[in-house]
């Protein structure tokens, strides 16, 4: 039930150090695979004594792009991606979950500032690639490197920035030759879009300077963050023993994939957990609150999370919850993954 598998059509060598690759989803698991411009999968990677995930954005869009595809550039010392890159080969099937995660704009009609990173472009690439096919605004690109030659989708970037001139700016900041950015130069690159919402991607310390920096401009920033999962996702924990009928009970209405189900939710269970008891497919990756793989807005009632490291005040006021955090405090809520 929890995994999925996709085989690995292709094997493409972006720069060199970084590989895409794109995936065909199992016969029977298709309908699993539906994503949102800017949403990841968590990959099964085997290490030494059994088996590990590492999240991967989806560069691919479900607008445009037939096959999923994911790009994972290598880490020093990284398991997963040195992994990916030495042994995966056309013809492997890989086990994932299914795609999850809150970094997607909205709507694809809004004026977006993107800011990616290196590989942080990846994400980024999907959300672009959709606002231009399948939305009506205008979308700035703001994309740091070290050097040209680790500039990852040079050509694809060119081509829809020919294809689209007037809605898509693409705009390259190369260390080695201007620098690293500085809060001056973040400053004036954004200034002509302080009204827009800006989507970040990148390594830790670039994506602390720019949230940083825009925010002091007054601008809703959005970031995406990878780390390491600590433990193993596709091991699913035993559900608890069924819980006493009393006092304990709640029941839960979710929307999910165009369907809507109540299920029961006992106080003393956390939201995540009663989904996936009543064989509800909701989707999730780290169970520790810090990637909003399994994230679902409250559309009545009201709960409250155990932990959260990943949704900030303005998702909070969107009614965003973290399933694997979320215990009840209503005897009845509504929810949807379907926003
Ligand atoms: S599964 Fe990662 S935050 Fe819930």
């Amino acid at each position: 039930m929890t995994a999925l598998k996709a085989r690995v059509v292709e094997v493409v060598h972006e720069t060199a150090d970084a590989r895409s690759l794109v995936l065909e989803p199992a016969e029977g698991d298709r309908s699993r695979f539906t994503y949102r411009p800017g949403q990841f999968l968590t990959v099964r990677v085997p290490v030494e004594n059994g088996w590990a995930a590492r999240c991967y954005s989806l560069c691919s869009s479900p607008l445009t792009d037939d096959r999923l595809k994911v790009t994972v550039k290598r880490v020093a010392g990284g398991l997963g991606s040195n992994w990916i890159c030495d042994n995966v080969t056309a013809g492997d099937v890989l086990e994932v979950l299914r795609p999850a995660g809150t970094f997607t704009p909205s709507s694809l009609d809004d004026d977006l500032l993107l800011v990616a990173g290196g590989s942080g472009i990846t994400p980024v690439m999907s959300i672009l690639k959709s606002c231009l096919a399948g939305g009506s605004g205008t979308v700035t690109l703001l994309y740091a490197n070290r050097d040209e030659r680790s500039v990852i989708f040079a050509d694809e970037l060119r081509a829809l920035t020919e294809r689209h001139p007037g809605r898509l700016t693409v705009v390259h900041i190369l260390e080695s030759v201007q620098g690293l950015p500085t809060p001056a130069v973040l400053r004036s690159l954004a200034a002509p879009y302080t009204g827009r919402q800006a989507f970040v991607c990148g390594p830790g310390v670039f994506m602390d300077l720019v949230t940083d920096t825009f925010t002091g401009l007054g601008m809703r920033v959005h970031v995406e963050r990878f780390f390491s999962l600590e433990g193993d996702p596709f091991e699913e924990p035993e559900p608890a023993d069924e819980p006493a009928a009393g006092g304990d009970a709640g029941e839960i209405e979710v929307e999910m994939d165009g369907e809507t189900r109540t299920v029961p939710w006992p106080k003393s269970e956390l939201l995540l957990d009663a989904l996936r008891r009543a064989g509800v497919d909701a989707p999730f990756s780290c169970r520790e609150g810090s990637c909003a793989a399994c994230a679902c807005v409250v559309v009545e009632g009201e709960a409250v999370m155990d932990a959260n490291t990943v949704l900030d005040e303005q998702d909070l006021a969107d009614g965003l919850i973290l399933a694997c955090q979320a215990r009840p405090v209503t005897d009845r809520l509504k929810i949807t993954y379907d926003g």
